[in-house]
């Protein structure tokens, strides 16, 4: 057979029949550590971002990747060692950034519920700055770093109430969400966050959504943020970057998003008509950067033909891959070996979970058989870091691939590793 390059996902190909990323056979990997196993291409990550790289040449520009699509260490070396900054929402994700060697002075801070304690921990991590999502926050914010003799530097991230056209979990930028500062507020909280002595006011930041697969809501996004910024500064407050947050989608299933570098062309041409082209950007893309760059590989465990619907009883689960329960998101299936002797039949792939949403595809044709390998596809973003140990199953192993190189990056967890912690009390 000859190399297919599957959609969305350049690294991986047939190759002789067997699926290989890059320059491994991932048949092998499943045999040396085990299913289900998240396999992740560094190759796919730095094509992903080079793409926003060249988007950006000969700007000021900083790509804060937000590991919450994965926050896997080594994936995070990856992009440390490109030069990203990173996008977090936890102290814990701000220990991960420093574990994995990355430069907390490129760190953001993101998210409606930060902590004093995870303020006072990015405060002395000299993070970046901190996107300020409520009033009640700018407050507490200043009181923290007030209380370290620091000032906190800050931007405000604003809720254009733009429809992203996206799935309504996932969708941010509207104006019944609880994210952002809502456009008619944003001068006035401006305007509170300058006369704190505790905070520096830098940038402007808006998040709307993910898995954005059109141009429109990201112009309608920068020209109300170019609108506010215009008012902000009038009002004599000064904002030397505009951050304008992730969210641009990937192809799952013949979805069609814009690449990286044609987006941010257009949007950095609408910036530069409206006189803000030599601003600092920033970006906080997530999905975009690792999602076709993972493939989760399962063992199909049992094969249950039935009346209305054929079951393929997979060894991954909705604890390991729970887009699907989550968001009917779809993700396709392939075999490691694509001459399989099986005749092709209609399938709902399913893991062992007992629940009726444990389900990774519905009516997905396949030539399988129990002992079969197959791979998840698409499964960078938001399924490991979304993992769970429901029905005590250990986490997934994952393994990092570059060309013809292989190295484990994470151990599997074990029952025991899922009770480690818990304390049976006197009886
Ligand atoms: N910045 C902020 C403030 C965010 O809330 C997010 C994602 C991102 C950046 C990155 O967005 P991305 O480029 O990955 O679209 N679990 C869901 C997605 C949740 C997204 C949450 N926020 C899923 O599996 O589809």
């Amino acid at each position: 057979m000859t190399p297919a390059i599957l959609p969305g996902q350049p690294q991986l190909a047939y190759r002789d029949d067997e699926l290989f990323l890059e320059g491994v056979r991932l048949a092998d990997l499943a045999r040396s550590h085990g299913t289900p196993l998240y396999v992740y291409s560094k190759g796919a990550m730095l094509a992903a971002l080079a793409a926003y790289q060249r988007g950006f040449q000969g700007r000021k520009a900083l790509i804060c990747y937000a590991m919450k699509a994965n926050s896997s260490l080594a994936v995070l070396q990856v992009f440390a060692q490109a030069g990203c900054g990173f996008d977090i929402v936890s102290g814990g994700e701000l220990l991960r950034v420093i574990a994995a060697g990355g430069d907390c002075a490129k760190v953001i801070f993101s998210g409606v519920g930060k902590t004093r304690a995870e303020m006072r921990q990015a405060l002395e991590a000299g993070i970046a700055c901190f996107n300020v999502e409520s009033e009640a926050e700018l407050e507490v914010l200043n009181d923290v770093a007030l209380s370290m003799g620091q000032r906190a530097q800050v931007s405000i991230r604003v809720n254009p109430n733009v429809d992203p056209q996206t799935h309504p979990y996932i969708s941010t930028g509207l104006k019944g969400s609880k994210f952002g500062v809502a456009h008619e507020r944003v001068l006035q909280t401006y305007r509170r966050a300058a006369a704190l002595p505790g905070l520096r006011v830098v940038g402007i930041d808006c998040h709307i959504g993910s898995q954005i697969t059109q141009e429109l809501p990201y112009l309608d996004a920068v020209d109300r943020m170019l609108d506010l910024v215009q008012d902000i500064e009038a009002a004599g407050i000064a904002l030397q970057h505009i951050d304008f947050g992730g969210g641009l989608g990937i192809d799952y299933n013949a979805d069609t998003p814009p690449a990286a570098d044609t987006l941010w062309t257009h949007l950095l041409a609408r910036l530069d008509a409206r006189g803000f082209g030599d601003r600092q950007f920033m970006v906080e893309p997530g999905r975009s950067l690792v999602g076709n760059a993972g493939v989760c590989l399962t063992e199909v465990l049992y094969l249950k033909p039935g009346e209305e619907k054929n079951f393929c009883i997979i060894d991954a689960a909705m604890n390991d891959l729970p887009r699907p329960a989550m968001y009917q998101a779809y993700h396709a299936i392939i075999p490691l070996s694509s001459n399989a002797p099986a005749p092709v039949a209609s399938w709902d792939v399913v893991g062992p979970v007992c629940e009726s949403g444990d389900w990774i595809g519905h009516d997905r044709e396949l030539a399988v058989q129990a002992g079969d390998l197959l791979a998840v596809l698409s499964a960078g973003a938001y399924c490991m870091s979304m993992a769970s140990n429901y029905n005590t199953r250990g986490r997934a192993a994952e393994v990092l691939v570059h060309e013809d190189r292989s190295s484990l990056v994470r151990a599997r967890e074990t029952a025991q590793t899922c009770f480690a912690g818990e304390i049976l009390p006197a009886s």
